[in-house]
């Protein structure tokens, strides 16, 4: 297979500066105000996502890396003899893909990567890394999507056997609900037979968690500041971050990690662009995240529910972390 790099808009991201202003308008118009976390991710905060990963709290990322580096050949093993297409959704800097990737290339497949993410810089440098590192012997084709646009933007009458790999329990962000009916249409743009890997953070010392998402050295805190800084810059707001904390509680009830900006005293901030202003009282907070946590029972519930059949769940020594592989039947 000639070697081959694109990046692709798909539909979706051309209205991404309308969309962006209508959600902050409708998220600070709420009680309790909140922004979707989806909108972290432009280049800053995918560079402070990134330095996320290298923290000593922050075990996630190297659960999951000691998961895909003890269990690849295991993995690879159970999606052969396909797939043709490895399509990633939210792949970020790909760090832990690799692994996978490496894998599937030694067992000589020759196969497409298409790599889907909301983030324009994480899908070029992406694109472009693994170009370089895998010239001649990978196609790539990167899309700067949400993760349906960019499915469908694959277009149905090309679907190719396919292996979907949705990594760093980036699921977590989502309600049941909302995870339930995001599991449901994955499986409607897959074809038969087509594998799903899903990595799912799971339940423990409640200690961990909150240490992970509180870290020393506050770039948990400049990462979701970062959120009040892009609409600084791409809607004329006035954010002072000064006048923002960061607060990350566990929510029991729910299990989930929940990451709050909270006002440190009464305040009015003008968005220029949306030609309005948005009051904050002193400690009214805005949530800009959740991070759910599960148990196996969860996880496959989400898997039956959507008419998947779980093939086996990964662990790493710990059983902290869980990547769990599904094949559509
Ligand atoms: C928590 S990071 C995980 C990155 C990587 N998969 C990992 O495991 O380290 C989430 C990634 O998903 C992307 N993302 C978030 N919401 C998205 C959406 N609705 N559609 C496409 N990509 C999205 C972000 O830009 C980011 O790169």
């Amino acid at each position: 297979m000639p070697s081959a790099l694109q990046v692709l808009n798909a539909s979706g991201t051309r209205h991404a500066a309308g969309a962006f202003a209508r959600d902050v308008i409708r998220g600070l118009s709420r009680n309790p105000k909140s922004l979707p976390s989806k909108y972290f991710y432009d280049a800053e905060g995918s560079r402070l996502f990134q330095r996320i990963t290298e923290l000593d709290e922050y075990y996630l990322t190297r659960c999951e890396a000691e998961i895909l580096e003890t269990h690849a050949a295991e993995i690879v093993a159970a999606v052969l003899p396909g797939p043709l297409r490895l399509v990633e959704l939210g792949a970020g800097d790909g760090q832990k893909t690799e692994i996978l990737v490496r894998r599937l290339l030694d067992t000589g497949l020759r196969f497409e990567y298409v790599p889907i993410d909301i983030c324009r810089q994480s899908v070029f440098d992406l694109a472009a890394s693994f170009h370089c590192r895998f010239d001649g012997s990978l196609r790539v084709r990167g899309i700067v999507a949400e993760y349906f646009h960019g499915l469908a933007s694959l277009g149905r009458a090309s679907r190719r056997p396919s292996f979907v790999l949705y990594l760093g329990s980036s699921v977590g962000n989502f309600s049941h609900a909302e995870a339930r009916q995001f599991f449901r249409r994955l499986r409607e743009s897959l074809r038969p037979g087509d594998f799903v890997l899903v990595g799912f953070d799971l339940k423990k010392d409640l200690e961990i968690l909150r240490r992970a998402y509180n870290d020393a050295e506050g770039v948990t805190r400049l990462f979701n500041l970062n959120l009040l800084e892009r609409i600084n810059r791409e809607l004329s707001g006035e954010f002072d971050r000064g006048r923002f904390a960061h607060y990350g509680p566990y929510n029991l009830r729910e299990a989930c990690m929940e990451s709050w900006l909270v006002s440190l005293e009464n305040q009015e901030v003008p968005i220029h662009a949306l030609g309005r202003s948005f009051s904050f009282r002193a400690w009214e907070g805005i949530h800009v995240e959740c991070s759910h946590k599960y148990d196996l029972s969860q996880i496959e519930s989400f898997a039956s529910a959507a008419g998947f059949r779980v093939q086996k769940h990964f662990f790493d020594r710990r059983r902290w972390f869980a990547d769990s592989l599904w094949q559509n039947v």
